[in-house]
């Protein structure tokens, strides 16, 4: 008995923002944020590890949260903002970041780094004096648990987060600073 082939499903309409760009891209229903990026717009920054949920590679932000990639549907980031390691830097400039990790050494393979470096920018951008006006490493541990290394042993990347978050902090105070010193 020769069984016929399953039909495929009909592609899907996805519109969404890219790192700040719109995007309106077709694909199949059933294929994952991490298919979309890496197979579809050829956005590769963003790996592909386990691909169930276990090692945080495919981390990117949905609507500034970090999301795993490999368990999020294409169709779940509909009419939301997704950005990529792609777009983490400005005018074509690395961001503080990639600076920092680059300068300390806290990439070796770098297979992890993109997962790393997204969930390290949510925790920084949620960062400030009043909740946290001394920067914990242990809180920074525990942005990153997520996201696992088998190259780094962990120290260089939490150094490198550590001192990018110093300098938001040290930014946040002089700003609060001057503000109060206004006549
Ligand atoms: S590839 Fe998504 S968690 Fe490993
Ligand atoms: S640098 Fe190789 S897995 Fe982290």
């Amino acid at each position: 008995m020769t069984v016929p082939d399953a039909p495929s499903p009909a592609p899907v309409l996805v519109t969404l923002q890219l790192n700040g760009e719109p995007v309106s891209v077709a694909v199949p229903p059933h294929w994952t944020l991490l298919e979309l990026l890496r197979y579809r717009l050829g956005l590769t920054g963003t790996k592909q590890g386990c691909d169930k949920g276990d090692c945080g590679t495919c981390t990117v932000r949905i609507d500034g949260e970090p999301q795993l990639a490999c368990l999020t549907l294409a169709v779940e980031v509909r009419d939301r903002h997704v950005e990529t390691v792609e777009g983490l830097g400005v005018g074509g400039e690395p961001h503080p970041l990639q600076e920092a990790f680059a300068r300390v050494g806290a990439a070796q393979c770098g297979f992890c780094t993109p997962g790393m470096l997204m969930s390290a920018s949510a925790y920084l951008d949620k960062l400030t004096l009043e909740d946290e006006p001394v920067v914990r490493r242990e809180d920074i541990a525990q942005a990153l648990a997520g996201n696992l290394c088998r190259c780094t042993g962990y120290t260089k990347i939490l150094q490198a987060v550590e001192e990018v978050a110093q300098v938001v902090l040290d930014r946040q105070r002089e700003l609060a600073e001057s503000t109060t010193e206004e006549p």
